[in-house]
């Protein structure tokens, strides 16, 4: 029986015997016998293991170099070393498989950039290791989240023929030939259809129906930006709740980042401290600011004031009714206010159709929150739920209403005030790890010019 070498390293007593299976981290040899670190992916920590000369299978420890495969049995001892309680002796050692000297990853350190050439590689260093673990526990904490507050998973489609945000940015999916617009009728769906930017509009049917509701999967958007924090798919959680307004989404939004930066501190502590030795010094430092402090609100005009009283000067510029960039948001909360900021209440012109309108007829409910190292993390608003206002927002932003019919109907029969978010997964797990590239934050980055593994 095997057994993981998390779960080794836990042990609470010496064993007779144990069987651990991995990937050899590094060999040094001595006279008459041998240390393996082996290293299997369940924890950061590698397992010391002292391979003496006449061990059976030692014969083979020449081929037992970094990158190599093992079995290895042995008993669990007490260990002498520093910093680690317990070590292997070895009874028995088997090579799974070799890994000559043109293995990459051989002991020293690789440049974030080198290692994405190497992405189906990267996760047997430390450093992805940690990133995997992290982002796998971190989806349970979403799902675990959600579900104790009775929100209801739904799968929304990835194939879809609405374009949610309007901003034209989808790849399109077709089974047809040579030139795809002379007859999209033809087309596999009888339409032109595309992947989903968000499952949003799907959702709110949805919570119109379940109450609270939540998606979490693989979202696409065919934007043109080479930017550390965009990427051509990427995954997306979305809540959305009936009966709900600005307030109640800001105050789930919050308390959702919040939650996350707790979770990861109380679960994921070996991996976390590797981000804050070699990635982020202040990472546990700022997530426990996060955990405990409440966020700032401000409106969106507000927030424009405060860029423009700066003094700072912008490469982008900064005006009443322009979208905030990327540069503004992180003023707003690295230097301005030092915390992550709620920016609520944007100009209708630059928020997508289904925002709800404010009284002053000028701006709608959409909230931002922005976080330190990244900006925007979330984006979320109330819905118009007014039938006769949705339909002059479609007008407004030049939309079809046959085109969202069923988007429509929601207004027609027992419409209610309700509100959701989305929040990209990557960008969370980038303020959560430190971790400054989303391209090393998700298995296998779809960025423009990048679709390799
Ligand atoms: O602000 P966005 O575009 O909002 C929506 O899609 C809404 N329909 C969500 C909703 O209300 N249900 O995207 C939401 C979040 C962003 O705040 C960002 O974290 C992430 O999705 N995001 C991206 N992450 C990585 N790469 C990209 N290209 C992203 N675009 C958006
Ligand atoms: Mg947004």
């Amino acid at each position: 029986m095997r057994s993981l070498i998390k779960h080794v390293l836990n042990s609470t007593e010496p064993k007779d015997t144990v069987t651990v299976k991995g990937w050899v981290r590094t060999r040094r040899d001595s006279k008459g016998f041998s240390f393996l670190e082996l290293n299997d992916g369940s924890c950061l920590a590698n397992l010391q293991i002292v391979v003496d000369a006449g061990t059976p299978g030692s014969e083979q420890m020449p081929q037992l170099t970094t990158g190599a495969s093992a079995v290895v049995e042995g008993k669990l001892v007490a260990s002498p070393a520093q910093g680690q309680k317990w070590e292997m002796r070895a009874t028995k050692i088997e090579l799974l498989g070799v890994a000559d000297a043109s293995y990459p990853l051989q002991k020293k350190g690789h440049t974030a950039e080198f290692l994405r050439t190497i992405a189906h590689l990267r996760p047997r260093s430390n450093l992805y290791g940690a990133v995997f673990r992290v982002r796998s526990k971190l989806a349970f904490a979403v799902h675990q989240f959600f579900q104790e507050r009775d929100f209801v998973y739904v799968h929304t489609p990835i194939i879809t023929a609405s374009d949610c945000e309007g901003a034209g940015e989808m790849f399109r999916v077709t089974a047809l030939k040579g030139n795809i617009d002379e007859k999209p009728h033809a087309d596999f769906f009888g339409k032109p259809t595309y992947l989903t930017v968000s499952g949003q509009l799907e959702g709110e049917t949805f919570a119109c129906a379940l109450s609270n509701i939540y998606t979490f999967g693989p979202t696409f958007r065919a934007e043109n930006s080479n930017t550390a924090r965009h990427a051509a798919e990427f995954w997306m959680i979305e809540p959305e709740m009936a009966f709900c307004d600005l307030q109640g989404d800001m105050d789930l939004g919050e308390q959702f980042i919040q939650s996350m930066a707790k979770y990861a501190l109380e679960n994921c502590g070996e991996d976390l401290t590797l981000f804050g030795k070699f990635v982020d010094k202040g990472l546990s430092e700022r997530l426990k600011f996060v955990v405990e402090r409440p966020f700032v609100r401000v409106p969106y005009a507000d927030a424009v004031e405060i860029l423009n009283k700066s003094g700072r000067k912008f490469e982008f510029p900064v005006q009443y009714g322009l979208n905030l960039q990327s540069e503004h948001e992180r003023f707003l909360t690295e230097e301005h206010f030092k915390s992550p900021v709620t920016v609520f209440n944007y100009p209708r012109e630059i928020k997508p159709f289904y925002m709800r309108l404010n009284d002053d007829q000028k701006t709608v409910t959409a909230m931002d929150v922005l976080v330190p190292g990244i900006g925007e993390v979330i984006g979320g608003a109330q819905r118009e739920e007014r039938l006769e206002q949705l339909l002059e927002n479609m007008k407004f932003h030049k939309l079809k209403p046959e085109d969202y019919w069923w988007y429509v109907d929601l207004r027609k029969y027992g419409t209610v005030p309700h509100a959701g978010f989305g929040l990209g997964f990557e960008r969370l797990l980038m303020f959560l790890t430190g971790v400054s590239n989303i391209r090393d934050v998700i298995p296998y980055a779809r960025t423009p010019g990048n679709a390799e593994f």
